[in-house]
């Protein structure tokens, strides 16, 4: 950890390049790389699915990347505060707020699902998960995502991120990310080479890398683009607020393409680890949103040493929803602690405390009060739908909007090349894509989302 002078204020930094990337990288890789993916790629016919996820994080999601983190570190400021540091005339601060409530309602329905990995590790590591016959991977995830099992390990999984959070951003989150992405990618290689011996692992390989183009139907595309969006945690501000804490030689072109690539990487490898083993045993790769916590464990267990394969993928996937969980905590704690003066303790209870009631209620609506309804979907369908199809569009849209069209020129080469000290020659087709094709491509994500095309 680290404390330096920033214009002025002492303000925490990410101490080392390494820690920026790592932290930036834990908040990028998470449920969205290890659970979303494989499942919207299975459900989307695979290679198609993938080459457009590929292009849209390159094409889309870098240019909103390095605009959020021009705006964080231009700004040393939590979401709400860059925007109105940068237009402190017009109400540009609102897509803060919105961030802000936005990364909280995605809060709760994650910590839900992050409180089944954990609840899932915990099971196998004890050997108390059944998985003997077909249908038992099925009654398993019935078992352990009804009643009251979700609330208890919403509640475990929500303290643990608070824990976590109170020791600070470079104590906390710095040491975390340091040590947990390393192992991450540790745990995914094993699987990987373990995936290489599994009989379906051809089948699954070119399921997953040959494009079929007849596949290609605008609900890919614009599914992929979704896909690029949610794993780069873009549109909240979360990787305003991130960038905020990088220190001056912090590259933010290069920070932002390393962590598209192993964003990307992350979410390919799970592929690999997945698709091979749903070809092996016969399975469906479209199973959906069920698809790891039912199936994969299921496999675990026909294989040699099931529990502990179990028990790594599991640790793994909640190693994975923590540091992201915890860079979604930041956005508002940053805010409650710059703009409301409440203190990091504060703050860090303050926010803590309203996302655990939000996931309480997100938890319950999974169990006893599975009844309630509205629009005709449960609280925690509610809140993934609105909070991931619209606010993050929408959030990523304006950025983009305010970053091309209403931020200074100099200003942003100023950041890209750390005042002049390095070169960046794409300044103007970046221009070019935050002030066009970012919002365009956004807008067809949005309408889409809110069912109009
Ligand atoms: N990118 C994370 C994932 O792939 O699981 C989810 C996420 C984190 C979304 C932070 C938004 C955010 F601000």
């Amino acid at each position: 950890m680290s404390k330096t002078e920033n214009r002025g204020t002492q303000r925490a930094v990410f101490g080392s390049r390494f820690a920026a990337i790592a932290a930036t990288v834990g908040s990028a890789v998470g449920l969205g790389n290890i659970w979303r993916f494989p499942y919207e790629a299975g459900a989307h016919g695979g290679g198609a699915f993938v080459l457009c996820y590929l292009i849209f994080a390159f094409l889309i999601g870098v240019p909103v990347l390095i605009a959020e983190f021009v705006m964080g570190r231009g700004t040393r400021s939590n979401v709400l505060g860059a925007y109105r540091k940068l237009d402190p005339h017009h109400p540009w601060y609102w897509a803060g707020y919105m961030g802000i409530v936005g990364s909280m309602l995605i809060l709760g329905f994650y910590t839900v699902v992050a409180g089944w990995t954990l609840e899932y590790c915990i099971e196998s590591l004890f050997g108390m998960l059944d998985f003997s016959t077909e249908s038992a991977g099925h009654d398993q995830f019935v078992k352990l995502t009804h009643g009251w099992h979700p609330v208890i390990w919403t509640v475990v999984f929500a303290l643990c991120n608070f824990v976590i959070l109170l020791r600070g951003v470079s104590k906390g989150i710095e040491r975390l990310s340091n040590i947990m992405m390393p192992v991450l990618f540790v745990i995914l290689l094993v699987f990987c080479v373990h995936s290489f011996f599994l009989p379906g692992f051809e089948e699954g390989c070119s399921f997953l890398f040959k494009p079929d183009f007849s596949k290609l139907t605008p609900s890919t595309l614009l599914g992929a683009l979704g896909q690029a969006f949610f794993s780069l945690s873009l549109g909240l501000g979360c990787m305003i607020t991130y960038a905020s804490y990088f220190t001056e030689k912090t590259r933010l072109a290069q920070t932002a393409v390393t962590t598209m690539i192993l964003d990307s990487a992350v979410a390919i490898l799970s592929g690999i680890i997945i698709f091979p083993a749903v070809f092996s045993f016969g399975l469906s790769p479209s199973a959906g949103p069920t698809l790891v916590f039912e199936v994969l464990p299921n496999i675990f267990y026909r294989m040699a040493g099931g529990g502990i394969w179990s028990t790594l993928f599991f640790l793994l996937l909640f190693i994975a929803s923590l540091t992201s969980t915890i860079s979604l905590s930041e956005i508002s704690i940053s805010f409650f602690t710059e703009e409301k003066k409440l203190g990091r303790k504060r703050s860090t209870a303050l926010s803590c405390g309203i996302t655990l009631i939000i996931s309480l209620l997100c938890a319950l609506s999974m169990g006893p009060w599975q009844n309630l309804t509205l629009f005709g979907k449960n609280l925690f369908d509610l809140l993934d739908y609105v909070a991931s199809n619209i606010i993050m569009p929408l959030g990523g849209m304006i950025c983009s909007i305010f970053v091309g069209w209403c931020i200074e020129r100099r200003f942003i080469s100023d950041q890209l090349t750390d005042n002049g000290r390095n070169r960046f020659i794409w300044l103007r087709p970046l221009v070019f894509c935050l002030r066009w094709i970012c919002p365009a491509a956004i807008f067809i994500i949005f309408l889409d989302s809110i069912g109009a095309i």
